[in-house]
């Protein structure tokens, strides 16, 4: 499975204000902003694009626009955190809905909620979750994915655990994973260490 570390220094310095757990939500949100934009932008690099000629006020300027159908599916709740930046870049998206909560003793994740676009079959499906700790969640989702026709699939994380990778890789190994870090692992919570805590929590100030 393509995992694509992003070294961009604009995102690791988002990345380490994310971390600190000094951190308000203002800022917080700010930064999951600034951080999902770059790896939005680093995760569409080969988006279908179409030759165009546009007038400039001195004349025809060739040039090249996004084609074809793009969908975004947030993995609720934290996944909305970075919805509004990937809709910024590519605004015609269509946008997906997958809820899925994890239980706070067994980590297991569980599906509340699922609103998909028809289209998925021929589109470029870009899902969206910061965390990819054991993996449950992105394999429930990418599961539900597979199932309603999606065949094009990148994932976007803010932090990785090497266990959520594995998972993702043992049941979706088509699957292109972006993600600046990949950190040490998981803690008796199934949290990831060091990660940057509850991204949900403190995305939305409910810890
Ligand atoms: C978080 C995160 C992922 C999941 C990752 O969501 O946004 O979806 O945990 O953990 P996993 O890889 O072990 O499944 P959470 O279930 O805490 O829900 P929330 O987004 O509503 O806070
Ligand atoms: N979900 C989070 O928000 N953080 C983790 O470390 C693991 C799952």
């Amino acid at each position: 499975m393509p995992v694509h570390i992003v070294e961009h220094p604009l995102v690791h310095d988002a990345l380490v204000i994310l971390r600190e757990a000094r951190t308000p939500p203002e800022l917080f949100r700010r930064m999951a902003v600034r951080i999902s934009l770059l790896l939005a932008a680093e995760a569409t690099r080969d988006l279908p694009a179409a030759s165009v000629t546009v007038s400039t006020p001195l004349g025809p300027a060739e040039g090249r626009r996004v084609s074809g159908e793009v969908v975004v599916v947030p993995v609720l709740r934290a996944g909305l955190g970075m919805l509004d930046a990937v809709l910024e870049l590519i605004p015609s998206a269509r946008v997906g809905h997958i809820g899925l909560q994890r239980d706070e003793l067994t980590a297991v994740a569980s599906r509340y909620y699922s609103k998909l676009p028809p289209t998925l079959g021929e589109s470029f499906v870009l899902m969206i979750d910061p965390m990819l700790a054991t993996g449950g969640s992105a394999v429930a989702a990418l599961d539900l994915l597979r199932e309603a026709g999606a065949r094009n699939v990148r994932m976007i994380c803010i932090v990785s655990a090497p266990e959520g990778i594995a998972l993702v890789e043992q049941h979706h190994p088509d699957v292109h994973i972006y993600t600046p870090v990949v950190d040490d692992g998981l803690n008796d919570h199934k949290f990831i260490v060091p990660g940057l805590g509850d991204f949900g929590d403190r995305l939305y100030g409910t810890q």
